[in-house]
């Protein structure tokens, strides 16, 4: 997978994904990342990317001309699946969306700032608009780290089986059932007995048991889907 990120702050972008499983999926080839500095596109002499918006409403908004330049020089470089902007007003991000994203080649996530981007961006070049969720964050980059790594992680060869995505929290419409580690006592704080009886039935039971009635106490909307 290819993603390409437009943004105006290139540096939010150096720790997110040198770290953990997006790193191995870049140092085993199977996912690239490139981030576009949004402002190397801009026209005029001080590099501006942002002007008043028209209509007289208080705040900036993000010019025309610097992003589509930077989308037409990426698009005359390659096809893409999607083009994907960062929005507050896009479709909720979920698992199933993040599955589907995975299966693509090439992406492009665009983010914003201010006010908003120029209308005609989302008219003629973007193809999906995501929301990472009911919230505003101040910009998209944060959102698009969140929807990358959400994707990466599921490209097949990016996890071993003992890290499975297969098991994630949401996969299953489930949230994950609990998980302990050595000691099995800790201030008399005891790992469940069945864990430690080597009953391999009796463990898939008990952990589908209490995934179910975490989601039931915790996500009771989950299971109605
Ligand atoms: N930009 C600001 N808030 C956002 C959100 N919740 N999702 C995606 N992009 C955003």
């Amino acid at each position: 997978m290819r993603i390409d990120i437009l943004t105006i702050f290139p540096e939010m972008f150096t720790g997110p994904f040198d770290h953990s499983i997006v790193k191995r999926a870049k140092d085993k080839g199977l996912a690239d990342i490139y981030i576009h500095n949004i402002r190397d596109y801009a026209l005029s002499k001080h590099r501006n990317v942002d002007d008043y918006g028209f209509g007289g409403d208080a705040g900036m908004v993000m010019m025309i001309q610097p992003i589509a330049r930077c989308m037409e020089k990426l698009k005359s470089e390659r096809e893409y699946d999607e083009i994907i902007f960062l929005t507050p007003d896009g479709v909720l991000l979920d698992q199933s969306l993040s599955n589907k994203l995975s299966l693509k080649g090439n992406l492009i996530m665009l983010c914003g700032h201010y006010k908003g981007i120029d209308e005609r961006i989302r008219e003629h070049f973007i193809t999906l608009e995501v929301s990472i969720g009911d919230y505003v964050i101040s910009g998209g980059e944060l959102a698009a780290a969140v929807l990358a790594d959400s994707l990466i992680r599921l490209i097949p060869g990016v996890l071993n089986d003992e890290m499975s995505a297969l098991s994630d929290s949401f996969q299953d419409q489930l949230l994950s059932h609990p998980v302990y580690t050595r000691p099995a006592e800790y201030n008399g704080w005891k790992v469940p007995d069945v864990l430690l009886s080597g009953n391999d039935k009796e463990i898939r039971k008990w952990q589908s048991e209490k995934a179910i009635e975490r989601t039931k106490a915790r996500r009771p909307g989950l299971l109605d889907q």
